[in-house]
């Protein structure tokens, strides 16, 4: 069995994307950067042997992001070469054979592409590096790979480039599969006597070269390789990302009738016949159980939905929501951190937060739980079978227990025993005749006028 060790690079602050944020941390369908990147390095069959996560002074925030994963700091941005040693000492005494180095900026490459690297790197010749190359549309700012019927020979930066050289059309995507045992080797003999003054982590397929050692090209897709430096490439990774997610989506099972207006997370986790009408958005943490309907306009976020869940349209989803089987929530309704179960009906213009909805509730239209009382959060219960009339005001606390009545335009703030009618309305007053005598009164006095 081999083992793998991989090197995130991730000490780049990104000027252009003209943040505050890290530039790794900036989201792609709701997750990070850089979390896409170690999260598809941790699916390599047989896993990783270790991951340490180069970041740059000043990046708690990713070192965060990343644990338990360790992070090593790159004091100061010397290049490529320099920055995946500065992982030397957390590599110290891994017996892995292979080390991957990825870019944490790079959030679409794939599982597969890296399984290539693995494989060759072990494969036939074993070479000292493998280079993820690609085929940009444009080349321009890419290394090149100068390759013979050896293989790869050397990797040329565009600044250092001749003409015949930026000529090559074969580039380098920044992935490479590398010897383990040669990994700090050849990077202490990388020099910085380039057109940068960095020193360039490509040197070492030249040096490896020059020692006898082979090293060889994978090739992938560009689309994979892209590389995002500014916020339009941001969008650009986001929609090749959403394309994938849908896609999925679709193949699992679930019919999106305007995929193209549905966003996922890139952990939304959906069963088997789930029907997703236009214009829905999923946030982080959605999980939504077998033939559950989805109407436009929904917004969820940290949200299970158990299965035969109606949902929408126009509903509101926050995060700690549970649905459970059978369950509706409509129009209008925002719900949060609340449990609504199996088969109760929440249907419109309400806000369920903090709360409980016991089986088979139903919620009347414009019903409130008052669950903030400008301090702190409380809960509400509502049994199972309470049917709460519209316009209900719930003062939390409050429990409303198991079949309960509460009448219609009520404003609830204690507690209402099982199998009772609560109501807090006012007597109705009516004087008959009183309206015609207003307007007899009303015509005479404009009429003096
Ligand atoms: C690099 C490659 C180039 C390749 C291109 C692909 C080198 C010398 N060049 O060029 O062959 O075609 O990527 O996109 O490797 N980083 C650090 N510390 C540093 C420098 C960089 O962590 O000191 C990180 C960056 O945050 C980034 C990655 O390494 O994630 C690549 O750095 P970048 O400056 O973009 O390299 P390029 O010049 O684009
Ligand atoms: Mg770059």
């Amino acid at each position: 069995m081999t083992k793998t060790a991989a090197v995130v690079l991730a000490a780049g602050m990104g000027t252009r994307m003209k943040s505050r944020l890290p530039k790794v941390l900036h989201p792609v369908a709701g997750r990070p950067m850089v979390a896409h990147v170690t999260g598809t390095l941790e699916t390599l069959a047989g896993g990783l042997e270790r991951l340490v996560v180069v970041i740059g002074p000043d990046m708690d925030a990713v070192a965060q992001a990343v644990a338990p994963y360790p992070t090593a700091v790159q004091e100061d941005r010397l290049g490529t070469g320099h920055a995946v040693l500065q992982a030397r000492d957390a590599l110290d005494g891994s017996d892995a054979d292979t080390v991957l180095v990825v870019y944490g900026d790079t959030p679409l490459i794939t599982r597969e592409t890296l399984a290539r690297m693995v494989a060759a790197r072990q494969g036939a010749g074993n070479p000292a590096v493998v280079v993820l190359g690609f085929r940009p549309a444009d080349p321009t700012g890419y290394g090149r790979l100068v390759t013979s019927a050896d293989g790869l020979e050397a990797i040329v930066e565009q600044k250092d480039a001749t003409e015949v050289q930026r000529a090559i059309t074969l580039c380098n995507s920044g992935v490479m599969a590398i010897d383990a045992q040669m990994l700090v080797p050849l990077l202490e003999r990388v020099g910085n006597d380039n057109a940068k003054g960095e020193y360039y982590l490509t040197d070492i397929v030249g040096l490896a070269r020059s020692d006898g050692r082979s090293c060889v090209v994978v090739e992938g897709a560009e689309q994979e390789m892209l590389g995002v430096n500014s916020r339009l490439e941001l969008a650009q990774a986001e929609r090749v990302c959403q394309d994938l997610l849908r896609r999925k989506a679709m193949e699992n099972g679930a019919t999106l009738v305007a995929p193209e207006t549905v966003f996922f997370s890139a952990d939304t986790v959906l069963g088997r016949d789930v029907q997703i009408e236009p214009f829905v958005t999923f946030g982080p943490g959605v999980t939504v159980a077998d033939g559950v309907t989805i109407k436009s306009f929904c917004h969820l976020e940290g949200a299970t939905l158990g299965s035969g869940v109606t949902l929408g349209p126009h509903a509101r989803l926050r995060p700690g929501t549970d649905v459970q089987e059978g369950a509706r929530v409509g129009t209008f309704v925002e719900v949060k951190n609340s449990r609504v179960e199996a088969g109760a009906q929440v249907n419109h213009l309400a806000f369920i937060g903090d709360a409980r909805v016991g089986a088979k509730a139903n919620i009347g239209a414009g019903t409130i739980t008052c669950n903030f009382d400008g301090f702190e959060k409380h809960h509400t219960d509502i049994g199972a079978g309470a049917f709460v009339g519209s316009n209900t005001a719930l003062v939390a606390p409050i429990t409303v227990g198991d079949r309960a009545f509460v009448g219609a335009g009520s404003t609830l703030t204690r507690d209402v025993p099982a199998d009772a009618l609560a109501l807090t309305r006012a007597d109705l007053t009516q004087r008959e005749g009183w309206a015609t005598r207003l307007h007899r009164r009303m015509a005479r006095v404009l009429d003096k006028r």
